[in-house]
């Protein structure tokens, strides 16, 4: 059957991250996926490289952004919805469950007043099984919880964009350690992608590839199930769970996870401008653990 989607990735090595755009081929409607907003941390400043990639690519191509999806609120990078809408249109949506990540991170960075935890930042919250258009093509969102409440996975056209539920069959899953992410949670998500026809064509969110090859982000139901390290066929839950406790206890804090969350959050615009006109991040001081 011939392929009515077009797959175009983004991979932004500095925080191993892959964006997506996915195009209606009939009609030149477009989805933008987990779009990176470039931050150095040394310096505090935030340049759209990454995002004028896609850009770029959009325009080159007659593109017309109609969604900008988010798989999740990530912890690594800084989200660039905002500053592709602005230059491309499109509406920014998540997961409903969103609301209660935000809940959380309101709590934590002691958001101002204002900041409702009610998902009202972004443009559409996506409920479990929602079906949706990408032109004229049929897409789903599927809740898959675990590595936060909030993880959605996006089906289009028998291909399936999976966020940080999955990596590559030999780096394995992600993180379950999070504020609100479950292990259990997470295994019983990924065997819901699994159980997706074998052919399915799967796209990861990152790669972090192990030394001796590059970047990689694309796989399939069937190749998962043989191979994954953490999940192939035969692995039960109780296994994963505790293979997933274990090798997160030895994992690092993500760099930018205090300056991602708060944009995050905010559907990737920056906290309001204080006073004298500058826009400041929050440093909750001795709130999480501290890195191993
Ligand atoms: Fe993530």
């Amino acid at each position: 059957m011939s392929r009515r989607i077009l797959v175009e990735p983004f991979f932004d090595p500095k925080t191993w991250t892959v964006s997506y755009v996915v195009s209606d081929k009939a009609s030149g409607r477009a989805a933008v996926i987990d779009p990176v907003l470039d931050f150095e941390m040394k310096s505090g400043s935030t340049s759209t490289e990454s995002a004028d990639k896609v850009l770029a690519y959009l325009r080159d191509k007659r593109l017309k952004v109609q969604w900008i999806l988010e798989t999740h609120a990530h912890a690594d990078h800084l989200s660039a919805a905002r500053y592709i809408q602005q230059e491309a249109g499109g509406l920014v949506a998540i997961g409903e469950h969103i609301r209660e990540v935000q809940a959380v991170f309101k709590k934590l960075y002691n958001l101002e007043r204002n900041f409702l935890p009610d998902g009202s930042q972004f443009d559409h919250l996506f409920k479990d099984g929602e079906v949706f258009r990408i032109g004229e093509v049929e897409a789903t969102a599927l809740l898959v919880p675990g590595h936060t409440p909030a993880d959605m996975a996006y089906l289009a056209d028998g291909d399936v964009f999976v966020g940080d539920t999955l990596f590559m069959p030999d780096v394995g899953t992600a993180r379950a350690d999070f504020p609100g992410g479950d292990a259990h949670a997470l295994y019983r998500s990924i065997r819901r992608i699994l159980d997706l026809p074998p052919q399915t064509r799967m796209y990861v969110c990152h790669d972090y590839p192990p030394k001796g090859r590059g970047p990689q982000w694309e796989t399939t139901v069937a190749e998962q199930r043989a191979k994954n390290v953490h999940v192939h066929d035969g692995v039960s839950e109780d296994e994963f769970v505790a293979m997933r406790k274990a090798r997160d206890a030895t994992l690092e804090v993500p760099t930018l996870i205090l300056p991602s969350i708060q944009v995050n959050v905010r559907a990737g615009h920056l906290p309001p401008a204080d006073d004298n006109g500058v826009a400041y991040l929050r440093i909750p001081l001795n709130a999480l653990p501290r890195t191993k």
